[in-house]
C-alpha cells in the first residue's frame, strides 16, 4: 500500500531563498507524525506544496500514491488542512462557512449541512454556528480551523501549528479530538513548535532545519540520543570525583550530597554506576534521572554552534 505522504527530493526557491532543499521522506497510513523545524525550516512551504497552493520547482509530491500536481483533485480531497494563518471567509456564519468547504469537495447540500453541525460540534463551538469568523476570539479561531479541516472526512489530517497561542484547556482539548480521529484511522501531520506536545502525540517525527530533513524517528530514540543527568545521593559524599569507570558517563561533579553524573542514555549506565560506587566503599541513598528530553535534542540538532553563540551574544 503506499503511503499517506511521500516527498522525495521537493525543491522550492523565493528568489535567493532556498524553502526547500531537498526535502524527502514518508508518512505511513495511520501514523501520527511531528514535522519540527525552526522558523523559516520550510514547514508550512511543503504543505502548501501537497495542497497545491505553492508550485514546486522540482522533486515529487504524493498523498495516498496521487501526485500533487498530476492528480491534484485526488490527492486534494484526501486531505483537511487547518493552516497557520487565518484564511476564511469572514462575512459569512461560519456554518455556512463549513458546508461551502463540504460542498466544494463534493458533499451533497443535505450531508454538508449535517456535516458542518457535526464538526462545530467536534470542536466545541456549536453554538457559535450563526457567528461570523471575525466576531470568534482568537482559540475558537483556531478551533473552527480544526472543523473547516474535519468536515470533507479527510484521511490525512495537516495541522500547521494548531495549538499557537491556544490555552491550556483549548490545547488539551485539542489534543483530545485529534488523538481519537487518529485512533480511528486518520493519518496525521503536525508541525508545532511546543516541542513537548510532538513528544506526547506523534509516533514519529522529522526533524528538518533549512529545507531539509535532518532526522526521523520516534520521539524516544531522539531523546536517548541526548545526554542524562542522574543525581546519586551518597550517605559518605566524596570529597573530589571518585575513581571509578563506567561506561558512557561524560562527566561526574561532585555535589554537597552526592554526585552529578552526565551520561548518554542514563538509563542503561545506572546499574554498572551504582554497583561501581558501592564497590568503591560508598552508599547510594537516593538515585534520579532526568533524561534527555526532546526538547534538548531539537535544539541541538537545528541550531549550528556559531549560531548558538551568536545568540549569547545577543542576550
Ligand atoms: N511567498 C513567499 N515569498 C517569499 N519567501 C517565502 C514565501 N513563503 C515562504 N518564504 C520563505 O521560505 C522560507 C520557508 O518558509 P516557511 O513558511 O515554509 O517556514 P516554516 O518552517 O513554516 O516556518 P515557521 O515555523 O515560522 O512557520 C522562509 O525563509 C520564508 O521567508
Ligand atoms: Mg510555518
Amino acid at each position: 500500500m503506499e503511503p499517506a505522504i511521500r516527498a522525495d527530493d521537493l525543491r522550492k526557491s523565493y528568489g535567493d531563498v532556498r524553502a526547500l532543499d531537498g526535502l524527502s521522506f514518508e508518512v505511513e497510513r495511520g501514523e501520527f507524525f511531528g514535522l519540527l523545524g525552526p522558523n523559516g525550516a520550510g514547514k508550512t512551504t511543503f504543505i502548501n506544496i501537497l495542497v497545491g497552493l505553492v508550485r514546486k520547482d522540482g522533486g515529487t509530491a504524493e498523498v495516498f500514491g496521487f501526485d500533487v500536481e498530476e492528480d491534484y483533485r485526488e490527492a486534494r480531497d484526501r486531505i483537511g488542512l487547518a493552516p497557520q494563518e487565518f484564511n476564511v471567509d469572514r462575512f459569512f456564519p461560519i456554518h455556512e462557512v463549513l458546508e461551502h468547504k463540504a460542498g466544494y469537495h463534493g458533499v451533497p447540500p443535505a450531508e454538508a449541512a449535517e456535516r458542518a453541525a457535526e464538526a462545530l460540534k467536534t470542536v466545541g463551538i456549536y453554538d457559535k454556528r450563526d457567528t461570523r469568523f471575525d466576531w470568534l476570539s482568537g482559540g475558537m479561531k483556531r478551533r473552527f480551523l480544526l472543523a473547516r479541516a474535519l468536515v470533507t472526512d479527510p484521511d490525512l489530517l495537516i495541522l500547521d501549528e494548531p495549538t499557537a497561542g491556544v490555552d491550556v484547556q483549548l490545547r488539551r482539548d485539542l489534543w483530545r479530538v485529534i488523538e481519537r480521529l487518529n485512533a480511528e484511522g486518520t493519518t496525521i501531520l503536525l508541525t508545532t513548535h511546543y516541542i513537548e506536545e510532538a513528544e506526547r502525540l506523534c509516533d514519529r517525527v522529522a526533524i528538518c532545519d533549512s529545507g531539509r530533513v535532518v532526522e526521523v524517528a520516534t520521539p524516544d530514540d531522539l531523546r536517548s540520543r541526548g545526554t542524562d543527568q542522574l543525581h546519586v545521593t551518597l550517605a559518605n559524599p566524596p570529597e573530589s570525583v571518585p575513581d571509578i569507570t563506567v561506561d558512557g558517563v561524560v562527566e561526574y561533579r561532585v555535589e554537597d550530597d552526592g554526585l552529578l553524573v552526565t551520561a548518554g542514555g542514563g538509563r542503561s549506565v545506572a546499574p554498572d554506576l551504582l554497583r561501581e560506587l558501592e564497590a568503591a566503599g560508598y552508599e547510594v541513598l537516593d538515585l534520579d534521572i532526568r533524561r534527555a528530553s526532546l526538547e534538548e535534542v531539537f535544539v541541538d540538532m537545528t541550531r549550528p554552534g556559531e549560531e548558538a553563540e551568536q545568540l549569547e551574544v545577543l542576550q
